[in-house]
């Protein structure tokens, strides 16, 4: 049965009544990683793998809401909302969002699913506030747009979930535009589309099983590091507001001052802001060789310097590297997730093979592949 179909059939178990339906998708990255809260540039789009919510207002301010994929029904009012319970955190931090900015949302009924495998870094978790968000804005017509949306997401996360994480999730699962990916100045919001359409390649994303948790304290580490960088610079230059104003020889004159992780977490975020808009440049030029080696450049960066990979994630780059894979790298916050490999189509089979032979035997778990199809952003589903 299809997912809409699941869910409104779900909808009508628990609620009188016709509901609403929309998508929000998961993403991939397909460089600039961990720029993002430091004003530099991503290149996100949504995937074909996405939260459906069916959601209707029940004239209360109750909020009932129904996880379908935990078996889980909460039911809370508007006068109820704090920070608590796993996945309640990212819908009432989005309400709180809402009230916050005066925009008051009525009860609602709804219940939801998702087929984006958790912890897998595909932002699930952006997905479940960006389309509940949406959603709300939608049915009680408040007048948001879709960067407020970005921002309520990000700020339930902050506040009520405690991940300091950037903005390029939720953006990316707001603004995504089918068979492009976007180029995002994370400084000003601004974003333009890039057409990804490959003559020879595919993206593959190869799971490594390893979960990784963004609320666990390494995300929010890095993001502190990067911040005392900024602060010792500020003491010596002029118009430093993030590490986006920042180059290695000014990394260089702070050396002595700061301690090796920030000494080793600033220079990586510097060279992968550069990195990034290398890529676009590359992307623009048809360059998928070029594309591809500066993704290996930032696996190792992310590995040796910013120190978020894992084992399973290097073995699993060094195995594409040596089959001459395109490019492949770590996607996302870090410390497993996926890998995205930017893989010639010929070569698809036997480097799945290659995986499949010998994964299992280093660690003891079956990685998973998913091949890559883009999306449009959050939209409402009209069935017909
Ligand atoms: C997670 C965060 C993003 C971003 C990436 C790393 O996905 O949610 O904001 O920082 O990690 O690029």
């Amino acid at each position: 049965m299809l997912l809409s179909e699941k869910i409104i059939s779900a909808f009508k178990n628990n609620y009188i009544g016709d509901p609403e339906l929309f998508i929000a998708s998961g993403r991939i990255n397909m460089i600039g990683e961990h720029t993002d809260y430091n004003d530099g540039f991503v290149m996100p789009t949504a995937i074909d793998k996405h939260f459906v919510f069916a959601i209707a207002k029940n004239e209360s301010d109750i909020f009932s809401i129904n996880a379908l994929d935990l078996n889980e029904k909460i039911s809370f009012s508007r006068n109820e909302i704090k920070p608590g319970h796993s996945w309640q955190n990212y819908l009432m931090g989005v309400i709180d969002g809402f009230i916050r900015r005066g925009k008051i949302p009525g009860g609602v009924n709804c219940a939801f699913s998702s087929n984006i495998p958790v912890g897998a870094g595909l932002s699930s978790s952006a997905a479940l506030d960006s389309g509940f968000g949406f959603a709300l804005n939608e049915l009680f017509g408040l007048g948001l747009s879709r960067l407020d949306l970005a921002k309520i997401a990000q700020e339930a996360e902050h506040n009520f979930v405690g991940a300091k994480v950037g903005i390029m999730d939720m953006y990316a699962s707001l603004f995504s535009k089918k068979d492009s990916v976007m180029l995002l100045d994370c400084r000003n919001y601004k974003h333009e589309y890039r057409p990804l359409k490959f003559e020879h390649h595919e993206i593959l994303l190869v799971d490594t099983k390893v979960k990784h948790s963004l609320a666990s304290s390494a995300y929010n580490k890095r993001r502190e590091a990067c911040e005392e960088g900024v602060k010792k610079l500020q003491q010596h230059f002029e118009n430093v507001k993030a590490l986006r104003d920042v180059s290695l020889a000014m990394l260089e004159k702070i050396k002595s001052e700061v301690n090796e992780e920030v000494y080793k977490r600033c220079p990586y975020v510097v060279q992968e802001i550069k990195r990034t808009e290398n890529a676009a440049a590359l992307l623009q030029a048809n360059d998928v060789t070029g594309f591809g080696k500066v993704m290996y450049e930032t696996h190792w960066g992310l590995s040796k310097l910013y120190e978020v990979s894992c084992d399973e994630s290097d073995w699993l780059v060094r195995l594409a590297e040596q089959n001459q894979v395109t490019g492949a790298r770590q996607m996302g916050g870090g410390f497993g997730g996926c890998t995205i490999n930017l893989i010639q189509k010929d070569q698809q089979e036997s480097f799945v093979a290659k995986v499949r032979e010998k994964y299992f035997g280093e660690f003891k778990k079956e990685a998973d592949f998913y091949w890559v199809k883009l999306a449009d952003g959050v939209h409402e589903f009209l069935r017909s």
